[in-house]
Order: C-alpha cells, then structure tokens, then sequence
C-alpha cells in the first residue's frame, strides 16, 4: 500500500514532466488552418501568404483547410469543435464572428465564448466593383441606375454574414434599393462571374480585386473607406461620392478553440507577429491595400476587444439596416 502513492505520484511527475516537453516543442506536427470561405478568395489568399511564412518561423507545414458554406458559419463552427490541442486553427473575418450575429435566428457557436483569440492579421478596405458592361461609369450613375432597375439587378456576396453581405447591405439599405443577392461560398468564385458577366455588382475586399481591376476586367465605382486608396488613386471613396456615412472595413484575425493553451497562444503569436514585420510580406500585404496591425493592435487581448467593439457596432447597425435573421 505504501507504494502506491509513491508510484503514482511518480507516474504524475513523469506525465507533467512529458507535457512540458511536448508544451516546449510545440508544433511538433502540421498545423491545419481552417478558412470558413472558398479557396482563392481574400481570407483564403491572405491565409496562405500569412501562414507561408510562419510556417517557416515554426518549422512545421501549415494546412490551409477551405470549409466555405453559409456565410463562413460551417467553417466557424467546425473550428469552434475541433480540439484544443493547437493543431486546428482558424483564420476569419468580423464578419463570421460579429456581423452574424445579429443575420442569424440561432448560431451554432458563440464568437467570445468558444475561441481564444491569437491576433489580427489586418484589416481590409472595400472596393464596389461592376461588370465591364454595366452602363454606369462614376457611382452617381451607378446609384441612379440600380434605382431605376432594382428588379433585374443582382448583386453577389459570400452568404449571409460575409463580408461582402455587410458591404453590400449596407450600400443597398442606405441606397434604399432592394435587389436579388446572388451568395457564393466565397468571393473567389463570385469574382470570376463578376468578370464573365453573370451578375451586376459586388463590394469586396480590395485584396481579392485590384488585380481584376487594373487589368480593366472590371469596373471600380467607389471604395469603402473615408480616404481613396493608394492602391486605387483615381476611385473616389462612396462616401464622398454622395453616400455621406458609408464606411466598411472588414478585419481578420487567427483564433484557435477555447481552451487551447497559453503557451501556445503565444507561440502562434509570436509566429504571426515575426511575419507580418518581414519586409517581404509587409510589402506584399500592403500593395494589396491590407493596413497592417502596430506592435499593441497585434496581442491576443487587442484582438478579443475588437471582436467585441465589431459586435457593438455592427450588430446594432445591421439590425437597423432592417435586414431579417435567418
Ligand atoms: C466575404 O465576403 O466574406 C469574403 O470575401 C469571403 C472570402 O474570403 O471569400
């Protein structure tokens, strides 16, 4: 009987002792990074060019995992469920995590409860892009032209709650127009029927369309925030252009299931931090017109207090806005 204590004490202090050498080479394996959207779209894109490089700073792959469906809620939730042992992680928008909110009757995870956040990867500008062949050239013709047409015109988004649901229902309901929304599992796909034509307009984040817009297979009519974009000198912000308010900007950030641990929290945000200073990221991040957080907006504490100032602003906001929970 004396023994026993002895022995299992002992196979305790082994267990702890095996626990801190497994916590102190943490990753010791791939990481899987969901992205609740399609592939190829912005939160996708920023993804891989972000986990690129900490996959370097970690010395283990990252697995970029694209779970698109339902506004970003399918992929949400299957992080929200998978295990807290830092090897699912998530990479997501405001929007999945606080404009939802107040677009579902019930959803199945809760943004503050069922994540540790890790840090901001950086906020993104919107750009209202068209199709080349519509007749609207500045963003007076375009408001006066969806107006008049409201019963044929489409607009596309990524479901409910995305991103481009907020740009888009916002400029609709100050615009006061109703028009059909055409949802895509991400803003990847929704780009390529922008261009071949198959509906009318979009507001996206201006990572996923400078590209198709320099290269004139697209039309950009106005941006998002109160100042024009470097990126995009010749495009007047909409606010300025007669839609006095409209301001949108979206930022994404990595957050792992609740409970994961503090030391690796900390290790991923080290990780993201080291990359986002490299000048070759930074560079590239900033060409397509990602505002990069500071040295204090970069903490796991900076990042759960503005998951919940979105909540406070766009839950309300949306509401107003008049649009029914699903
Ligand atoms: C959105 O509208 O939420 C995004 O553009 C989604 C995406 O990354 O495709």
């Amino acid at each position: 009987m004396p023994n026993v204590p002895r022995l299992f004490a002992g196979s305790l202090l082994a267990l702890a002792a095996s626990a801190a050498a497994a916590a102190a080479q943490y990753p010791n394996k791939p990481i899987t990074m969901i992205v609740p959207f399609a592939a190829g779209g912005p939160t996708d894109v920023v993804t891989r060019l972000v986990g690129e490089h900490m996959a370097r700073t970690l010395r283990q792959p990252i697995i970029v995992e694209d779970v698109g469906g339902a506004g970003g809620t399918i992929g949400v939730n299957k992080a929200s469920k998978a295990i807290n042992d830092g090897y699912t992680l998530l990479f997501t928008h405001m929007g999945t995590l606080s404009v939802n909110i107040a677009l579902y009757k019930s959803l199945p995870y809760d943004s503050q409860k069922d994540f540790e956040p890790i840090g901001l990867g950086g906020t993104n500008p919107m750009v209202l892009v068209t199709k080349k062949a519509l007749p609207a050239n500045n963003f007076a013709e375009f408001r006066k032209y969806v107006t008049e047409n409201q019963k044929k015109v489409q607009y596309g988004m990524a479901g409910i709650g995305s991103a481009s649901h907020l740009g888009g229902l916002m400029l609709n309901s100050m615009m006061k127009v109703e028009v059909l929304e055409i949802p895509y599992k991400g803003t990847g796909p929704a780009l390529n029927d922008l261009v071949s034509g198959q509906f009318d307009y979009m507001v996206d984040q201006a990572v996923n369309v400078l590209a198709q817009i320099n290269s004139g297979n697209i039309k950009a009519l106005g941006v998002s925030s109160l100042k024009p974009l470097p990126q995009l000198p010749n495009v007047p912000t909409i606010d300025g252009s007669g839609l006095k308010g409209y301001e949108v900007s979206i930022w994404n950030g990595f957050f792992g299931p609740k409970g994961m641990s503090k030391d690796q929290i900390a290790r991923i945000n080290d990780a993201l931090v080291k990359t986002l200073a490299d000048p070759a990221v930074s560079k590239r991040l900033t060409e397509l017109a990602v505002d990069l957080p500071n040295k204090e907006e970069a903490t796991p504490a900076a990042l759960a207090t503005q998951l919940k100032a979105s909540i406070d602003k766009w839950v309300p906001a949306v509401r107003a806005a008049g649009v029914k929970p699903e």
